[in-house]
């Protein structure tokens, strides 16, 4: 069945998040399509979705993977009111939405590989990019962009991506209906966009929710690579790592391409 307004409106609690939706067969991204309701004026949590992209995104100009009618694609329009030092929280919140998301549709824990890869059993299940513009140096709008596998079965991954993603239906053991993850999604990301106004709640929840903290990373920024064991994580100081030697950095989200939890998957 595919994605409806109405099918995802039903029994849908949110303030602002998903008072607008609108519903595609397909488009090149959601993220795109998200920009230009954004830019021709839809509300604050205007919410995008399809069934196929054909061109979607990942970070750092990657695809996104994610076959025809079988996950939650979505981008939500967000027009918060923060100064330009706290833009990486809505990343974070986006992530934390997400988080939450996976656990009230399929019952399992769900964690978050810096900066804003969700995993079940080390695994990604979903993915989120974001993106804003700025208007004389502040930030007056976000396309929040979730990618969520659903129903997607070992089977149908990719052989490069078997061991490194799952899916919803994969954890659960069942289908899922989209329509509830996706209003899992757009509610999630309603109470979490209400704790922007703070900093609290959002750090105590990604360190809770963290899938690095304590552990051994690799961590690639601008074309290098450096080993260490995460200290902290932070959604606005960003990571901290004790390298291999002895010395801490901190690396800011937005600049990590790439992290990877060594002797565990994903
Ligand atoms: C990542 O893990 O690199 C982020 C993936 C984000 C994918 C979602 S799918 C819906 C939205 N539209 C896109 O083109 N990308 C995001």
């Amino acid at each position: 069945v595919k994605l409806t307004p109405e099918s995802i409106r039903s029994r849908l609690h949110t303030r602002v998040v998903g008072k607008r939706i609108v519903c595609l067969d397909a488009c090149e991204s959601t993220n795109d399509r998200a920009w230009q309701e954004a830019l021709a004026g839809a509300p604050d949590g205007t919410a995008v979705f399809a069934e196929e992209q054909t061109k979607g995104r990942g970070r750092f100009g990657r695809s996104w993977y994610a076959p025809k009618g079988s996950c939650v694609l979505c981008s939500v329009v967000l027009r918060p009111s923060i100064e330009a030092d706290r833009v990486p929280l809505v990343t974070a919140v986006a992530a934390l939405a997400a988080a939450d998301a996976v656990e009230d549709a399929a019952g399992v824990e769900a964690k978050i590989r810096f900066p804003n890869d969700i995993l079940v059993g080390g695994r990604k299940i979903a993915g989120v990019l974001v993106e804003s513009r700025f208007i004389s140096s502040k930030p007056d709008l976000f396309i929040v962009g979730i990618g969520l596998n659903v129903n997607v079965g070992r089977a149908d991954l990719p052989a490069e991506l078997r061991e490194a993603a799952t899916s919803l239906a994969i954890e659960r053991g069942a289908e899922v209906a989209r329509a509830a993850a996706a209003r899992a999604l757009l509610e999630s990301l309603d109470r979490w966009y209400r704790e922007l106004d703070g900093v609290k709640a959002i750090r105590k929840a990604w360190r809770e929710r963290s899938a690095i903290l304590g552990k051994r990373v690799r961590v690639r920024e601008g074309g290098r690579s450096y080993g260490g064991v995460v200290n902290e994580v932070d959604p606005l100081d960003g990571l901290v790592l004790r390298l291999d030697s002895g010395h801490e950095r901190a690396f800011r989200g937005e600049h990590v391409e790439r992290l990877e939890v060594e002797g565990s998957l994903g």
